[in-house]
């Protein structure tokens, strides 16, 4: 073994930075003291090249693959994870999403005005997302200046985070402190560069002046923006019909005030037109795709070839607390669920790319993480995986990751069942259902308890950051 050389043996996944995902069932990832990788590839040919010593080289605690990102959560709601909708009857006024905006989300966003409850919370969000094997993303903090700081301190580089805007429809002690937001972006922006996202909350709560003028800011600072799109059938109705008559769409809102001209981050995209598919393809946006929060919300079913042939970058993101788990092992797996009947893209390998390369080039590390090249950080996630090896990446993601068979895959696909014909009506129809929704929501919810736990090590730049107080690999 050549000195100051570090290397881990297992079967090992690293996802294509175009399509599809190289799969090594004795693979070996080689990294230097600098935390950088040096090779990757099959065991036999990078041994040989690199005259690696089976004896010294330990093996992995299960399948090898990049760390995960989630470009779209929110960290107030963490605590309420799962809990977003409680207590909201089957088709409320409004929609669901409002109705659980008023009456769970934002209650719990409040309390973050407090230092010692906004410490508590990143820190709980900080360990509970890497014990899923997510390093970073893009998140949402509440309208706070000083809870948002404490976040962007409290987190790792690769977290970037976003000061909320707010100043409509919602609760008077969770509006955004207009007089002092200058100040309070520029003294974040000065502190954090583009780590700090100016964020849109979306359209319902934002007014147009409000919105400008944090277009205004993001292009002073050169910073980015992120908000929410077309979500719900209501919440459209909302915006086209009632507050922004002259817009001509709900992406018009945002393609008119500036907001798509800051490299946005556009969640959930679901209920977009073909001229909005157009305005969002025509600049620089991306889009959260999160499969698990459409369905508990019973949003609907982003049209996802419709995004993919339009060229749209997208990742799959866990929207907490709309998701009961920060794991995107579920969001992979309801990904697979929700367009089994109606997409041929949706495959496991491509459901590894958009959690891993996919956004990381949204999010503009792609240099570094997402998938496994020499030059990139040697980081990277061992994941449980009990029984044989697999022998090629679609069992080992599917079964390996996610413990799921082809059986099951094609039981959502052929439409038998209840849970099949619910996903079916959540697609076509987008409804706020009793029933329906509660077949969908055991099966989330069931799916994310298994899917929990399941990342063994989380090792970083080549040190090990989770579990606490473990061996270096
Ligand atoms: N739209 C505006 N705010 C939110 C939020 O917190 N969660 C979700 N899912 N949608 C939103
Ligand atoms: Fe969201």
């Amino acid at each position: 073994m050549i000195a100051g050389l570090h290397a881990i043996r297992g079967p090992l996944l690293n996802p294509s930075p175009t399509a599809g995902v190289d799969y090594f069932p004795d693979g070996v990832l080689v990294g230097d003291d600098r935390g950088r990788i040096v090779a990757v590839g099959a065991w036999d040919e990078v041994a040989a090249r690199l005259n690696l010593d089976a004896a010294a080289v330990p093996r992995s605690r299960g399948l090898i693959l990049p760390p995960l990102l989630d470009a779209h959560i929110h960290i107030p709601q963490h605590p309420i994870r799962g809990r977003f909708a409680e207590n909201i009857g089957a088709d409320p006024p409004g929609g669901r999403l409002l109705a659980s905006l008023e009456q769970n989300v934002f209650p719990a966003e409040g309390r973050c005005e407090g230092p010692a409850h906004a410490r508590h919370v990143v820190a709980d969000f900080a360990t509970d997302t890497l014990a899923n094997g997510v390093i970073g993303g893009a998140a949402y903090m509440t309208v706070h200046p000083r809870a948002t700081r404490i976040a962007l301190e409290q987190l790792p580089e690769s977290w970037s985070v976003g000061l909320v805007l707010m100043n409509g429809r919602c609760p008077a002690y969770l509006r955004t402190n207009e007089p002092s937001l200058a100040d309070d972006i520029t003294a974040l922006a000065h502190d954090f560069g583009r780590r700090l996202i100016v964020t849109d909350r979306f359209a319902v709560s934002v007014d147009a002046p409000l919105r400008k003028q944090g277009v205004a800011l993001a292009r002073q600072h050169g910073l980015r923006m992120q908000t929410h799109l077309d979500e719900q059938r209501a919440e459209k109705a909302l915006i086209e019909e009632v507050l922004y008559p002259e817009a001509g769409s709900y992406t018009g809102v945002y393609a008119r005030d500036g907001l798509l001209d800051c490299e946005p981050i556009l969640a959930h995209c679901i209920h977009v037109r073909p001229e909005e598919v157009d305005l969002i393809a025509g600049s620089a946006s991306s889009i959260a795709h999160c499969p698990v929060s459409n369905t508990l919300l019973g949003s609907g079913v982003m049209p996802l070839d419709t995004i993919r042939s339009a060229g749209i970058p997208h990742a799959l993101c866990t929207d907490v607390g709309a998701s009961p788990t920060t794991s995107l092992f579920c969001e992979m797996a309801q990904f697979l669920k929700v367009h089994a009947a109606a997409s041929s893209s949706a495959t496991p390998e491509e459901a590894l790319r958009l959690v891993t390369v996919a956004p990381a080039r949204m999010l503009g590390v792609g240099d570094r993480l997402g998938t496994f090249a020499a030059g990139m950080e040697w980081s990277f996630i061992e994941v449980a995986c009990d029984g044989p090896v697999p022998a090629t990446a679609r069992e080992a993601i599917l079964g390996g990751l996610l413990g799921m068979s082809e059986a099951d895959l094609d039981s959502w696909r052929s439409g038998d069942g209840p849970a099949a014909a619910a996903m079916r009506r959540l697609r076509d129809e987008g409804l706020d259902w009793g029933h329906d929704l509660a077949v969908l929501d055991a099966d989330v919810r069931a799916t994310a308890a298994r899917l929990e736990g399941r990342v063994r090590r989380v090792t970083r730049a080549g040190k090990v950051v989770w579990p606490p107080g473990s061996p270096v690999a």
